[in-house]
This record gives C-alpha cells, structure tokens and sequence, in this order.
C-alpha cells in the first residue's frame, strides 16, 4: 500500500467509519483513465434554479415544467440550452426504509421520475444534485448525501432517467476529496446511463489539476452572489486556470446570475461575455418565468453562444488585464478570434487591442463582427471599443479578402481627465474640467462629414475648445475635440451624465451613421477638515467583498449593520470601518489632507487559518501604505500614510492572494488629518 492510500485509510477509517458514517470505498476508486466517454465535449448549456430559489417553496415541479416549456417556447432550445437541473432541497432529510432517497413530497408530488419524463418529452434532459457528504449543503439541515451510498444513489439516478449530476462538497467528514468524487464517477460509469458529472467541491483541492478524469466539469471558486463585486471576483479566479479547461472537462465559475435583478443590463452583458470567452458552462440561474424580456436576449445571443460553445474546446485567456481593462481572446475552431473587451472600472475607458496582439495572421484588413451591435465591420488591423463602466465588448475577428464590402469600423466616446485608470470622474463646482471626445476611424477606408457633440446637465455650459466637425476622417486615423464644461458653483454633490453623440457617413453608404456614448461627471461633497474620523464622512464610492462596507461596527456579511463591535485581539473600537476583502472605498479630500492613521487587523470572533488580507492605503495614484500579510494570529497594526496633496484617498483590502474567505478587516479609528 502507497504512502497516500495508507495516509487516506488512516483518515478514513479516524474520522469516518469511526463514527459508523459509512462503509470503505473500495481501493480501485483512485482517479485512473480520463473519463473519456464523449459527453460535455463543448461546456454544458441549460438551466439550475439554485440562484434563484434557494430552498424557498418557488423551487417545485411546476418551476422545472415552466423552465422546459420557456426552453423551447422562446427559442432557448434551438440556441442550446439542454439541461434542466434542480438543486439542493429536493429530497426529504431522511432516507427510506430501502435507502433510497426520498423526492420532497410538497415540492416533487409525482416523484422525480415523473419529471425527468416531462422534461425528456420536450427533447431536454434532466439532471439532479446531491453532495459527496454525509448531507447537502442546505442551512436548514440538509439531505443525506451520497458519501458511502454512492453505487445506490447512483442506480437510482439513472433508473429516473438523470443525465448531469452536481456532486457539492458539503458535511464530507474530511475524507479525501479525489477518493470521494471518482467513487461516484465510478458509480454512474457502472450503471450504464451517459451521465454528465459536475464536480461542485469550490476548487479546494484544486481539481484542474486532477479532476480531468474524474468529472466533466468542477467549480473553479465559492458560491456566486447576484452582485457586480461577486461576479468579478469569480471571473478574475477563473481566468487564470484556462490551461486546465478542454472538451470534456471544463472550469466551472458557478452558474449565471443574469436576470436575477442583481446587476444592470450592462453589467449582465458582461457576466455573460466573461462566462462565454471563458467557454464556461452556461447554466441559467434564474425564474425564466418571471425575468425582464431583455434578459432573454442577453441568454439568447446566439453569436455569444458560438463563442462559448466552439468545437476547439479552448477556453479563453486574458492576455491584458492592467487598469482594470481586460482583453481576452479565445482562437476558434475556423481560425477566427473571439475578442472580449472588458472595463471593469467605475469610469469609462477605450480598450483597444490588434490583430497581431490577438494572434491572428498578417492580412490587408479584417472583418469585425460586434456580437451584440450585431453589425460587421472592417479593421485595418485596429479593434477598439469605447465602453461605458462595467461595459464589455464582444467581437468575432477574421482575417479577410472581403473586408471592402464592409463599412469601416468606427469606435467614438468621450472622457473627462481623470486622476488615475479608473478614477471617477470628478468634476468641482466653478472651475472648469475638460472633456475629449474621440473618433477613431480603425478600418481602411475614410469616413466623410463627422460631427461630434456633448450634452451636460441643464444649467452647466460646454464650450468646444477645438473644431467638432471633420470633412474627410481617413482610415487609420483619429479626430479629437476638446471641450469646456463648467459646473455651476452652486451645483450640488451627485453623479450626472454627459452624453456624447456623433454621426459621419460610411464610404458605401449616404445614410449618416449615428452612434451615443453615455458617460458622467461626479460632483464630490466637501472635503474633510481638520482631524476627522474618516467614519464621520460619506465616501465617494465604497465595494466589498460581502455585504455593505460598515460605518463603526465589523462586517457581519450580509446586510447592513450586522457585524457587531470592532474588535481587535482583544482591543475594542467605537469608531472606524469594517471592511470584507476586497474592499475599496474612496474619499474625496480636495488636496488639503495630510495624513490617515488607523488600528488595523482581522476581526476577532471571525479568525480563521484563512483569515489573510493586506491593507493599502493610495493619495490618488501613489500608494502612501502597503501593511504587506495580515492574518488573525497578527497583533493589531499602527497603520500611518502620508497623502499630502491627493484630491482622493483610497483604502484598499485585498484577499491576500488566497481567496477572500474569512477576510473581516477592520480599520480601528481611522482619521484624516485635514486643513
Ligand atoms: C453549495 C453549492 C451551491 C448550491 C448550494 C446548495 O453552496 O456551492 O451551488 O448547490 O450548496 O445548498
């Protein structure tokens, strides 16, 4: 016997067949051939209600029947869309006399089977959860799991007709991750029926490296929340596992979120280009029943879809991600390239990448398909986007003897100056700012009678500093215009749009073009003064990793005001902030701030190995403190940063590089020393 069996025995034998939990798996469940059997060779496409329903009574027989009928009724079939999964609480706590789980008799009256069958009869298939633990991973108890009734679970599965199997991760009584999933992979293999195996064990044990064998596809991260900070988090811990992913076996970042009200329609876009550049499986989160109809062309968006779902298998790589602005591509299998540009930033940005950046081979020109404009353009080799914050753009390139039957590509925005990639875009009351607007002709071919204009709120003026028209913009070629807004003095603090709009003629065309771009200026409130707890004042903007930032309390994770105390090894706060990594919060300080000094450190009553974060402190774009590794056993830290001058002070907790769990980062008495 190895050294890790018998180490895996020992373990076992301690902790689980000690406490009678359940019988050995047998020795052969080591993972061994890849699982090889031609299911999930693109990612898998359908629905799961979890983000949805939770447990709630909405999650019943009539939800999964409405979401088949929607599958088919609104074309979600014919786009791809396969599986309809339930989740967690399908099942009574208990098991029968038999062994055999139960369905919950509210929510599953006619049994499971009786459903697998209805969604069988409209050309879906049908998959189930359980976990691989003694129960599920439900708050209110759970039901039993599958660990150590593996081979009955599975029969029963297949005798329902399952066809995808989420295991979760939950109560599994620290027997060996590998051991407990490739013992249910081998159960489903035995019982004959082609059965998707979706491993859902968070990437604790780092299944990219060993789970191609064992299952089709394994969650990559935690749990996904209907929340932009969310989203992004997940996406950026994916991102870097591309080389892990191909047919058959691919990253899981959780199931979508789009259409549960969490996010804007822009920001949904964006979760589902991130999930499709990624070739990630596409499983729908939310009630189709009751969602906006823009939602279904976010989900519907067949070029999208292609994307994620090409033949090549590749998922794709962020080959630039500095500032906030991302540009992924992802090669398909015709030798075109997908190209996701993505600002995550609060302002607006212009991303640009090239067709040789991209790797595509040299040619004349390109053809740009946008994929939501649903529009086809040619690039002499340029591809741009001016995207509004928490916009994405997406793009199929291909090198092209065509391109001239196809109108220039034309990108056009408009952007105050700003302190730093990603700033807002302050804007102070009697003093006038500049704002560009920018046309970039990135085709062959020139553009005739451009005109550029911006529109501010009622009562603030723009004056063009430069000329807005151009007669002949080239190909290859930009036009600026620079422009005065002054913001009455009187103005109040607030964020408010300014609106860019532009139009010019096509070479093939004598109908104008015309194109919007929607960006703001953000008027700040007043400055701190004197020696003030940064608590006392309203932030610019504040995220975090959970729940709301808290003003004189700890984070408590969920909703406002739930944390309790501040408290540091024993040291108690009545003022200060309570962050949850990643955190980012910024203060206006109007350039006649000194200092900012604070007690820092974990939470106590929420230490954990895990616990492991970094403070920052930056005066607009220069870092003035950098705390290095925080954890829970760290005494509290004096923390003091010079930020003489900065217009914004910006306090920044990160994960410290080992995901954000456990992270409570507390700023005990933090101040600003002001004029
Ligand atoms: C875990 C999983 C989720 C969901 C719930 C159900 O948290 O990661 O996706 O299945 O369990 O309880």
């Amino acid at each position: 016997m190895d050294q890790r069996r018998s180490k895996w025995r020992t373990a076992l034998i301690a902790t689980v067949l000690g406490a009678g939990l359940i019988t050995a798996p047998q020795a052969t469940a080591q993972p061994t051939a890849q699982i090889d059997d031609g299911l999930a060779l693109t990612p898998p496409m359908g629905f799961n209600n979890w983000n949805s329903t939770h447990c709630r009574a909405d999650f019943n027989e009539a939800m999964v029947k409405g979401i088949a009928d929607i599958f088919v009724d609104k074309g979600l079939k014919d786009a791809g869309y396969q599986y309809v999964n339930i989740d967690d609480c399908w099942a009574l706590p208990e098991r029968a006399a038999d062994g055999n789980l139960v369905p919950h008799p509210v929510r599953f009256p006619n049994g499971i089977k009786a459903v697998a069958d209805y969604v069988h009869g409209k050309g879906l298939k049908f998959g189930i959860y359980t976990s691989a633990g003694t129960k599920t991973c439900n708050k209110d108890g759970g039901f039993p799991g599958g660990l150590g009734h593996e081979e009955q679970d599975a029969k029963l599965f297949a005798s329902w007709g399952i066809d995808y199997l989420k295991y979760d991760n939950c109560n599994n009584q620290g027997v060996d991750a590998k051991m407990r999933y490739t013992k249910m992979r081998d159960a489903l293999k035995a019982t004959g029926r082609p059965i998707v195996f979706s491993l859902c064990e968070w990437g604790q044990n780092k299944p990219w490296e060993w789970a191609k064998d064992v299952g089709h596809l394994w969650r990559t991260t935690g749990d996904i929340g209907d929340n932009w900070n969310s989203m992004v988090s997940i996406a950026k811990r994916n991102m870097v596992l591309a080389e892990y992913a191909g047919p058959g076996h691919w990253n899981d970042p959780d199931m979508l979120e789009v259409g549960n009200g969490g996010m804007t329609d822009v920001e949904y876009k964006s979760h589902f280009g991130l999930w499709a550049i990624m070739a990630a499986p596409l499983l729908i989160g939310a009630d189709l029943r009751k969602v906006k109809p823009e939602m279904f062309e976010i989900l519907g968006n067949k070029d999208v879809i292609a994307v994620d779902q090409d033949k090549l298998g590749v998922q794709g790589k962020a080959i630039r991600t500095e500032g906030g602005m991302y540009v992924f591509v992802k090669p398909l299998t015709n030798g075109d390239k997908a190209v996701l540009l993505f600002n995550e930033n609060d302002s607006g940005a212009q991303i640009s990448t090239t067709a040789e950046e991209i790797g595509l081979p040299k040619s004349f020109a390109y053809t740009v398909r946008d994929l939501w404009a649903k529009t086809t353009t040619h690039s002499a080799g340029s591809i741009s986007a001016a995207l509004p914050p928490h916009g994405s753009a997406m793009f199929r390139v291909s090198a092209s003897n065509d391109w001239y039957s196809y109108p220039p590509a034309v990108t056009a925005g408009a952007d105050a100056a700003v302190l730093y990639p990603g700033a807002m875009p302050l804007v102070t009351p009697g003093k006038p700012v500049t704002y560009t607007t920018t046309v970039s002709n990135t085709g062959r071919l020139p553009i005739f009678h451009t005109q550029a204009k911006l529109t501010v709120p009622d009562g603030w003026t723009v004056t063009p500093k430069s000329s807005p028209t151009k007669l002949i913009l080239s190909g290859e070629k930009q036009f600026q215009t620079t422009w005065e807004v002054l913001v009455p003095a009187t103005a109040k603090p607030g964020r408010f749009p300014v609106g860019a709009t532009f139009t010019y003629t096509s070479p093939s065309s004598t109908t104008p073009v015309s194109t919007s771009y929607q960006t703001e200026a953000v008027v700040p409130g007043a400055a701190p003064v004197g020696v003030k707890f940064l608590s006392d004042h309203s932030w610019l903007r504040a995220s975090n990793g959970h729940g709301p930032v808290e003003i004189d309390t700890t984070n408590g994770e969920a909703g406002a005001r739930d944390g309790g105390t501040i408290s540091i090894r024993g040291q108690k706060f009545t003022k200060g902030l309570g962050t949850h990594a990643p955190a980012h919060i910024e203060y206006y300080a109007g350039g006649d701030c000194t200092q900012v000094t604070a007690t820092i450190g974990i939470q106590d009553n929420k230490v954990n190995p895990l616990s492991l974060v970094t403070y920052e402190v930056w005066g607009d774009n220069k870092k003035a403190y950098d705390s290095g590794p925080v954890t829970g056993q760290d005494a509290a830290k004096q923390l003091t940063a010079d930020v003489t001058g900065a217009t914004v002070v910006r306090l920044i907790i990160t994960d410290g590089g080992n995901g954000k769990s456990y992270d409570h980062a507390n700023w005990g008495d933090l101040k600003i020393t002001c004029k």
